[in-house]
Formats: structure tokens, C-alpha cells, sequence
């Protein structure tokens, strides 16, 4: 890909690393465009069945936006830099592939908001989560507010915000910010593992799903269940579906065409 981002394909999965290790893959502007340009390659790539997410080196996953960079930004520069952050993520968020974060160090500021944008988080046992925005007299600007709240409730969030406090693995284990803490060596083994799971159920029912909690989680229960049901109907107009309970049914594997 770019200068700043390495981005590789294999069997089914597409591996993007974040590649400024001198900085800590701290996320400048030249790394979120090329960030953008390839999320709308990926979009478009049906090879792409799983995204995984890590960061180059061993100590940090990404240590937040390029603080150089913030330190010049006038108000009208900053909502735009913000907004544009928050874009990106979401494309990630709302890409119809899972996304995988392999959390292999810190992941600060922006690093912990891109981690909260995947679907599925791993840490490694080194790995450190934090938003310390506000000891540089800033808030989280891409998403961070907004996905920590959702994800591990609102007091645990003030409390991580409002303090810029580092955790390790374990607490964010313990939080519900990773699903999964692993041996540094095993933290890729581990993200393809699940990936390689994923990959051999219907990719229907895989996009259909991503689609129900996504759109779901900000709705009411009541709406949330209506959409959960309609996904569930379109189910039965799959290839996928009438392959899958018939394969059970026929004591066999189902051998799904995503159709
Ligand atoms: N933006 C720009 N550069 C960054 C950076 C960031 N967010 N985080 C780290 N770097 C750079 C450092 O400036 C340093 O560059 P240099 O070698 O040219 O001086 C290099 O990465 C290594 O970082 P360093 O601070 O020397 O490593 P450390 O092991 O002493 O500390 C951290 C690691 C993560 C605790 C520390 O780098 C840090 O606090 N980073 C900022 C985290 C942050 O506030 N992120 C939120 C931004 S909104």
C-alpha cells in the first residue's frame, strides 16, 4: 500500500498493518488517507472475506493521533479532522466483513478508538488501552466518547476518560474492552484462528448478522428485535440458508456459496 500502512491478502484474509513504528504508529494525516483509500479497496474486494488490524512492531498497536500534527490544528481544522477520523472509523464499523483488532501494544488516543471501531478486539498480554486526550487538554475526537460508552458502559468510561488512565490487558479483559488476552506469539495465531471460524460459516448469515447488531445497538429493543426479524426472513431467500439446515440435516458439512 502507502509508505505508512502494509497491507497483505491471505487465504480469505486481508492484513493491514499500521507501519510507522518510530512514532508508535501514531496515526498522522498520510496514514489516515491511506487508511481510507485502502478500506474502499477492501469494500470492494470479494477475495476479502475477514479484516484483521494490527500494528507494526512490538510495542505499540497505535499510539493515538499524531500529537505534532494537533498541536497546529485552529478550531474549523480540528472539527474538519475529527469528522474525517470519525468517517474512517466508521467505514470500518459498517464495512460487511468482520474486523479483527490485534491489540499488540498501546493503543492510546486514536489507537484505542480504532480498536473500538473493529468488531472483535484481542489483546496481547503487553498491550495498554487508555484515552488520554485530556492531558493534552482534548477530548477523544474519533469516536472515543461515543464507542467506549457503548461498549463498557458509562461509568467505567467517564472514569477511563475523565482520569486518562492506562490499563493493562487483564482490566480491559475484565471491562469487556478485549474479548480475548493472549501470549504476545499467539495474539495473530489467535485473530486467524477466529477469523478462519467465521470464514466457514454462510457469509450470508456472517453480513446479515454484523448488519443486525450494528444497526441494532443504538435502536430500541422493540425496533432492534422488528430489524432482527426481517434479517431473519431474508435469511430464507439465501442459497446459504436451504444448504446449511439441509447439510445438518444430511449429517454432512455444508458447503456454503455465499449466495
Ligand atoms: N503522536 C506523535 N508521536 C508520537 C505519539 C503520538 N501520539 N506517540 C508516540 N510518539 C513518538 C514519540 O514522540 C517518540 O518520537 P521521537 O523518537 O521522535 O521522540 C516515539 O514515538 C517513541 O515514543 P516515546 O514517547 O519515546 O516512547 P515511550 O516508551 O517513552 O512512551 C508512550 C510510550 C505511549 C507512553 C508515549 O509515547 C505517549 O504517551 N504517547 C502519546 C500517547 C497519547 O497521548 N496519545 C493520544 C493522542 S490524542
Amino acid at each position: 500500500m502507502g509508505k505508512n500502512i502494509l497491507y497483505e491478502k491471505k487465504e480469505g484474509i486481508g492484513f493491514i498493518t499500521i507501519n510507522r513504528p518510530d512514532k508508535l504508529n501514531a496515526l498522522n494525516r498520510e496514514t489516515m488517507d491511506e487508511l481510507e483509500c485502502l478500506l474502499y479497496e477492501i469494500e470492494k474486494d470479494e477475495e476479502v472475506k475477514v479484516l484483521i488490524i494490527t500494528g507494526a512492531g512490538e510495542k505499540a498497536f497505535v499510539a493515538g493521533a499524531d500529537i505534532k500534527e494537533l498541536s497546529e490544528l485552529k478550531p474549523l481544522k480540528a472539527k474538519e479532522f475529527s469528522e474525517k477520523g470519525q468517517t474512517i472509523f466508521s467505514m470500518i464499523e459498517k464495512i460487511k466483513k468482520p474486523v479483527i483488532c490485534a491489540v499488540n501494544g498501546f493503543a492510546l488516543g486514536g489507537g484505542c478508538e480504532l480498536a473500538l471501531a473493529c468488531h472483535i478486539r484481542i489483546a496481547s498480554k503487553n498491550a495498554k488501552f487508555g484515552q488520554p486526550e485530556v492531558k493534552l487538554g482534548l477530548i477523544p475526537g474519533y469516536g472515543g466518547t461515543q464507542r467506549l460508552t457503548r461498549l463498557v458502559g458509562k461509568g467505567l468510561a467517564t472514569e477511563l476518560i475523565l482520569t486518562g488512565d492506562m490499563i493493562d490487558a487483564e482490566e480491559a479483559l475484565k471491562i469487556g474492552l478485549v474479548n480475548k488476552v493472549v501470549e504476545p506469539s499467539e495474539l495473530m495465531p489467535a485473530c486467524i484462528t477466529i477469523a478462519k471460524k467465521i470464514m466457514a460459516n454462510s457469509p450470508v448469515a456472517i453480513k446479515l448478522s454484523l448488519h443486525a447488531i450494528h444497526k441494532g445497538v443504538d435502536m430500541s429493543l422493540d425496533e432492534g428485535l422488528a430489524l432482527e426479524a426481517n434479517l431473519f426472513s431474508l435469511c430464507f431467500a439465501s442459497e446459504d440458508a436451504k444448504e446449511g439446515t439441509k447439510a445438518f440435516l444430511e449429517k454432512r458439512q455444508p458447503n456454503f456459496k455465499g449466495e
